[in-house]
């Protein structure tokens, strides 16, 4: 079973997981606070955080060696969440690849950061917002939160804890397996397939049809005559 220390507030989750790793915190470790007062999202965004109810929490992953991709370790959580939260919201849908929405909406966030240790260890944090209870309004996405959406009214608590657990056995089969363990699970959830897309890659903008995902996890895009791309990192606009 993993441990999960719960605070009132901190920074940010992941500052706290990173810390802690620094001094010398075991593989598995999760934190879980009611309030983060510098939330973090993906591209330097800001992740609202206020005392009400969702779920900011983090955890520790010490890779073992030679094992899978770390930037895989999104679909591991992608999934747990979804594992997490299929029987509160059977329409939960996944986009690619860090994104939980339910219809357009974005329900939650995960955001990976790596870190290293004095003695060249190396680690990952994994941080997953959740709109549970209560969700920003005026941001780039609009958002959805899971009581207004479904009427379920979860505490950040029991999730985390169910959390922990899915993460856990979905890690425990991506370390056996790779992605091919993730792969199948993943696409069926998959929201926008088979659809035209924009893809962002920093200063470059991407047209074309998602058709699926690489062995890897990259996108597929399917670019007409230009031919079908792997993609591996970007953000997708237009679903
Ligand atoms: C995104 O969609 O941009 C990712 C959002 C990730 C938010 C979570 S909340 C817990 C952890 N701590 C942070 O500061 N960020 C992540």
């Amino acid at each position: 079973m993993s441990q999960i220390i719960h605070l009132a507030q901190v920074e940010s989750t992941n500052d706290e997981i990173m810390r802690r790793a620094l001094a010398g915190a075991a593989d598995g470790l999760w934190v879980q606070a009611d309030r983060q007062t510098q939330g973090r999202g993906r591209r330097g965004r800001a992740w609202v955080s206020p005392p009400a109810g969702n779920l900011y929490a983090s955890t520790l992953v010490r890779p073992k060696q030679n094992g899978p991709p770390l930037q895989q370790l999104s679909f591991v959580a992608a999934l747990a969440l979804v594992d997490c939260l299929i029987d509160y919201a059977p329409e939960i849908k996944l986009k690619w690849p860090n994104d939980a929405l339910l219809g357009t909406r974005k329900l939650a966030g995960i955001l990976l950061e790596a870190g290293q240790g004095p003695r060249n260890d190396k680690w990952v944090v994994v941080g997953i917002g959740i709109n549970l209870n209560t969700h920003p309004a005026d941001v780039e996405r609009p958002a959805i939160d899971l009581a207004s959406a479904t009427g379920f009214r979860l505490t950040p608590q029991e999730v985390v804890a169910s959390l922990a657990e899915k993460f856990s056995a979905r890690r425990l089969l991506w370390e056996r397996e790779g992605f091919a363990a993730l792969r199948g699970d993943w696409l069926s959830r998959a929201t926008g397939l088979g659809e035209a897309i924009e893809v962002r890659l920093g200063q470059e903008t991407l047209f074309g049809r998602f058709v699926g995902l690489d062995t890897d996890g990259a996108l597929l895009l399917d670019q007409g005559d230009i031919g079908t791309r792997a993609v591996h990192a970007g953000e997708i606009f237009g679903i």
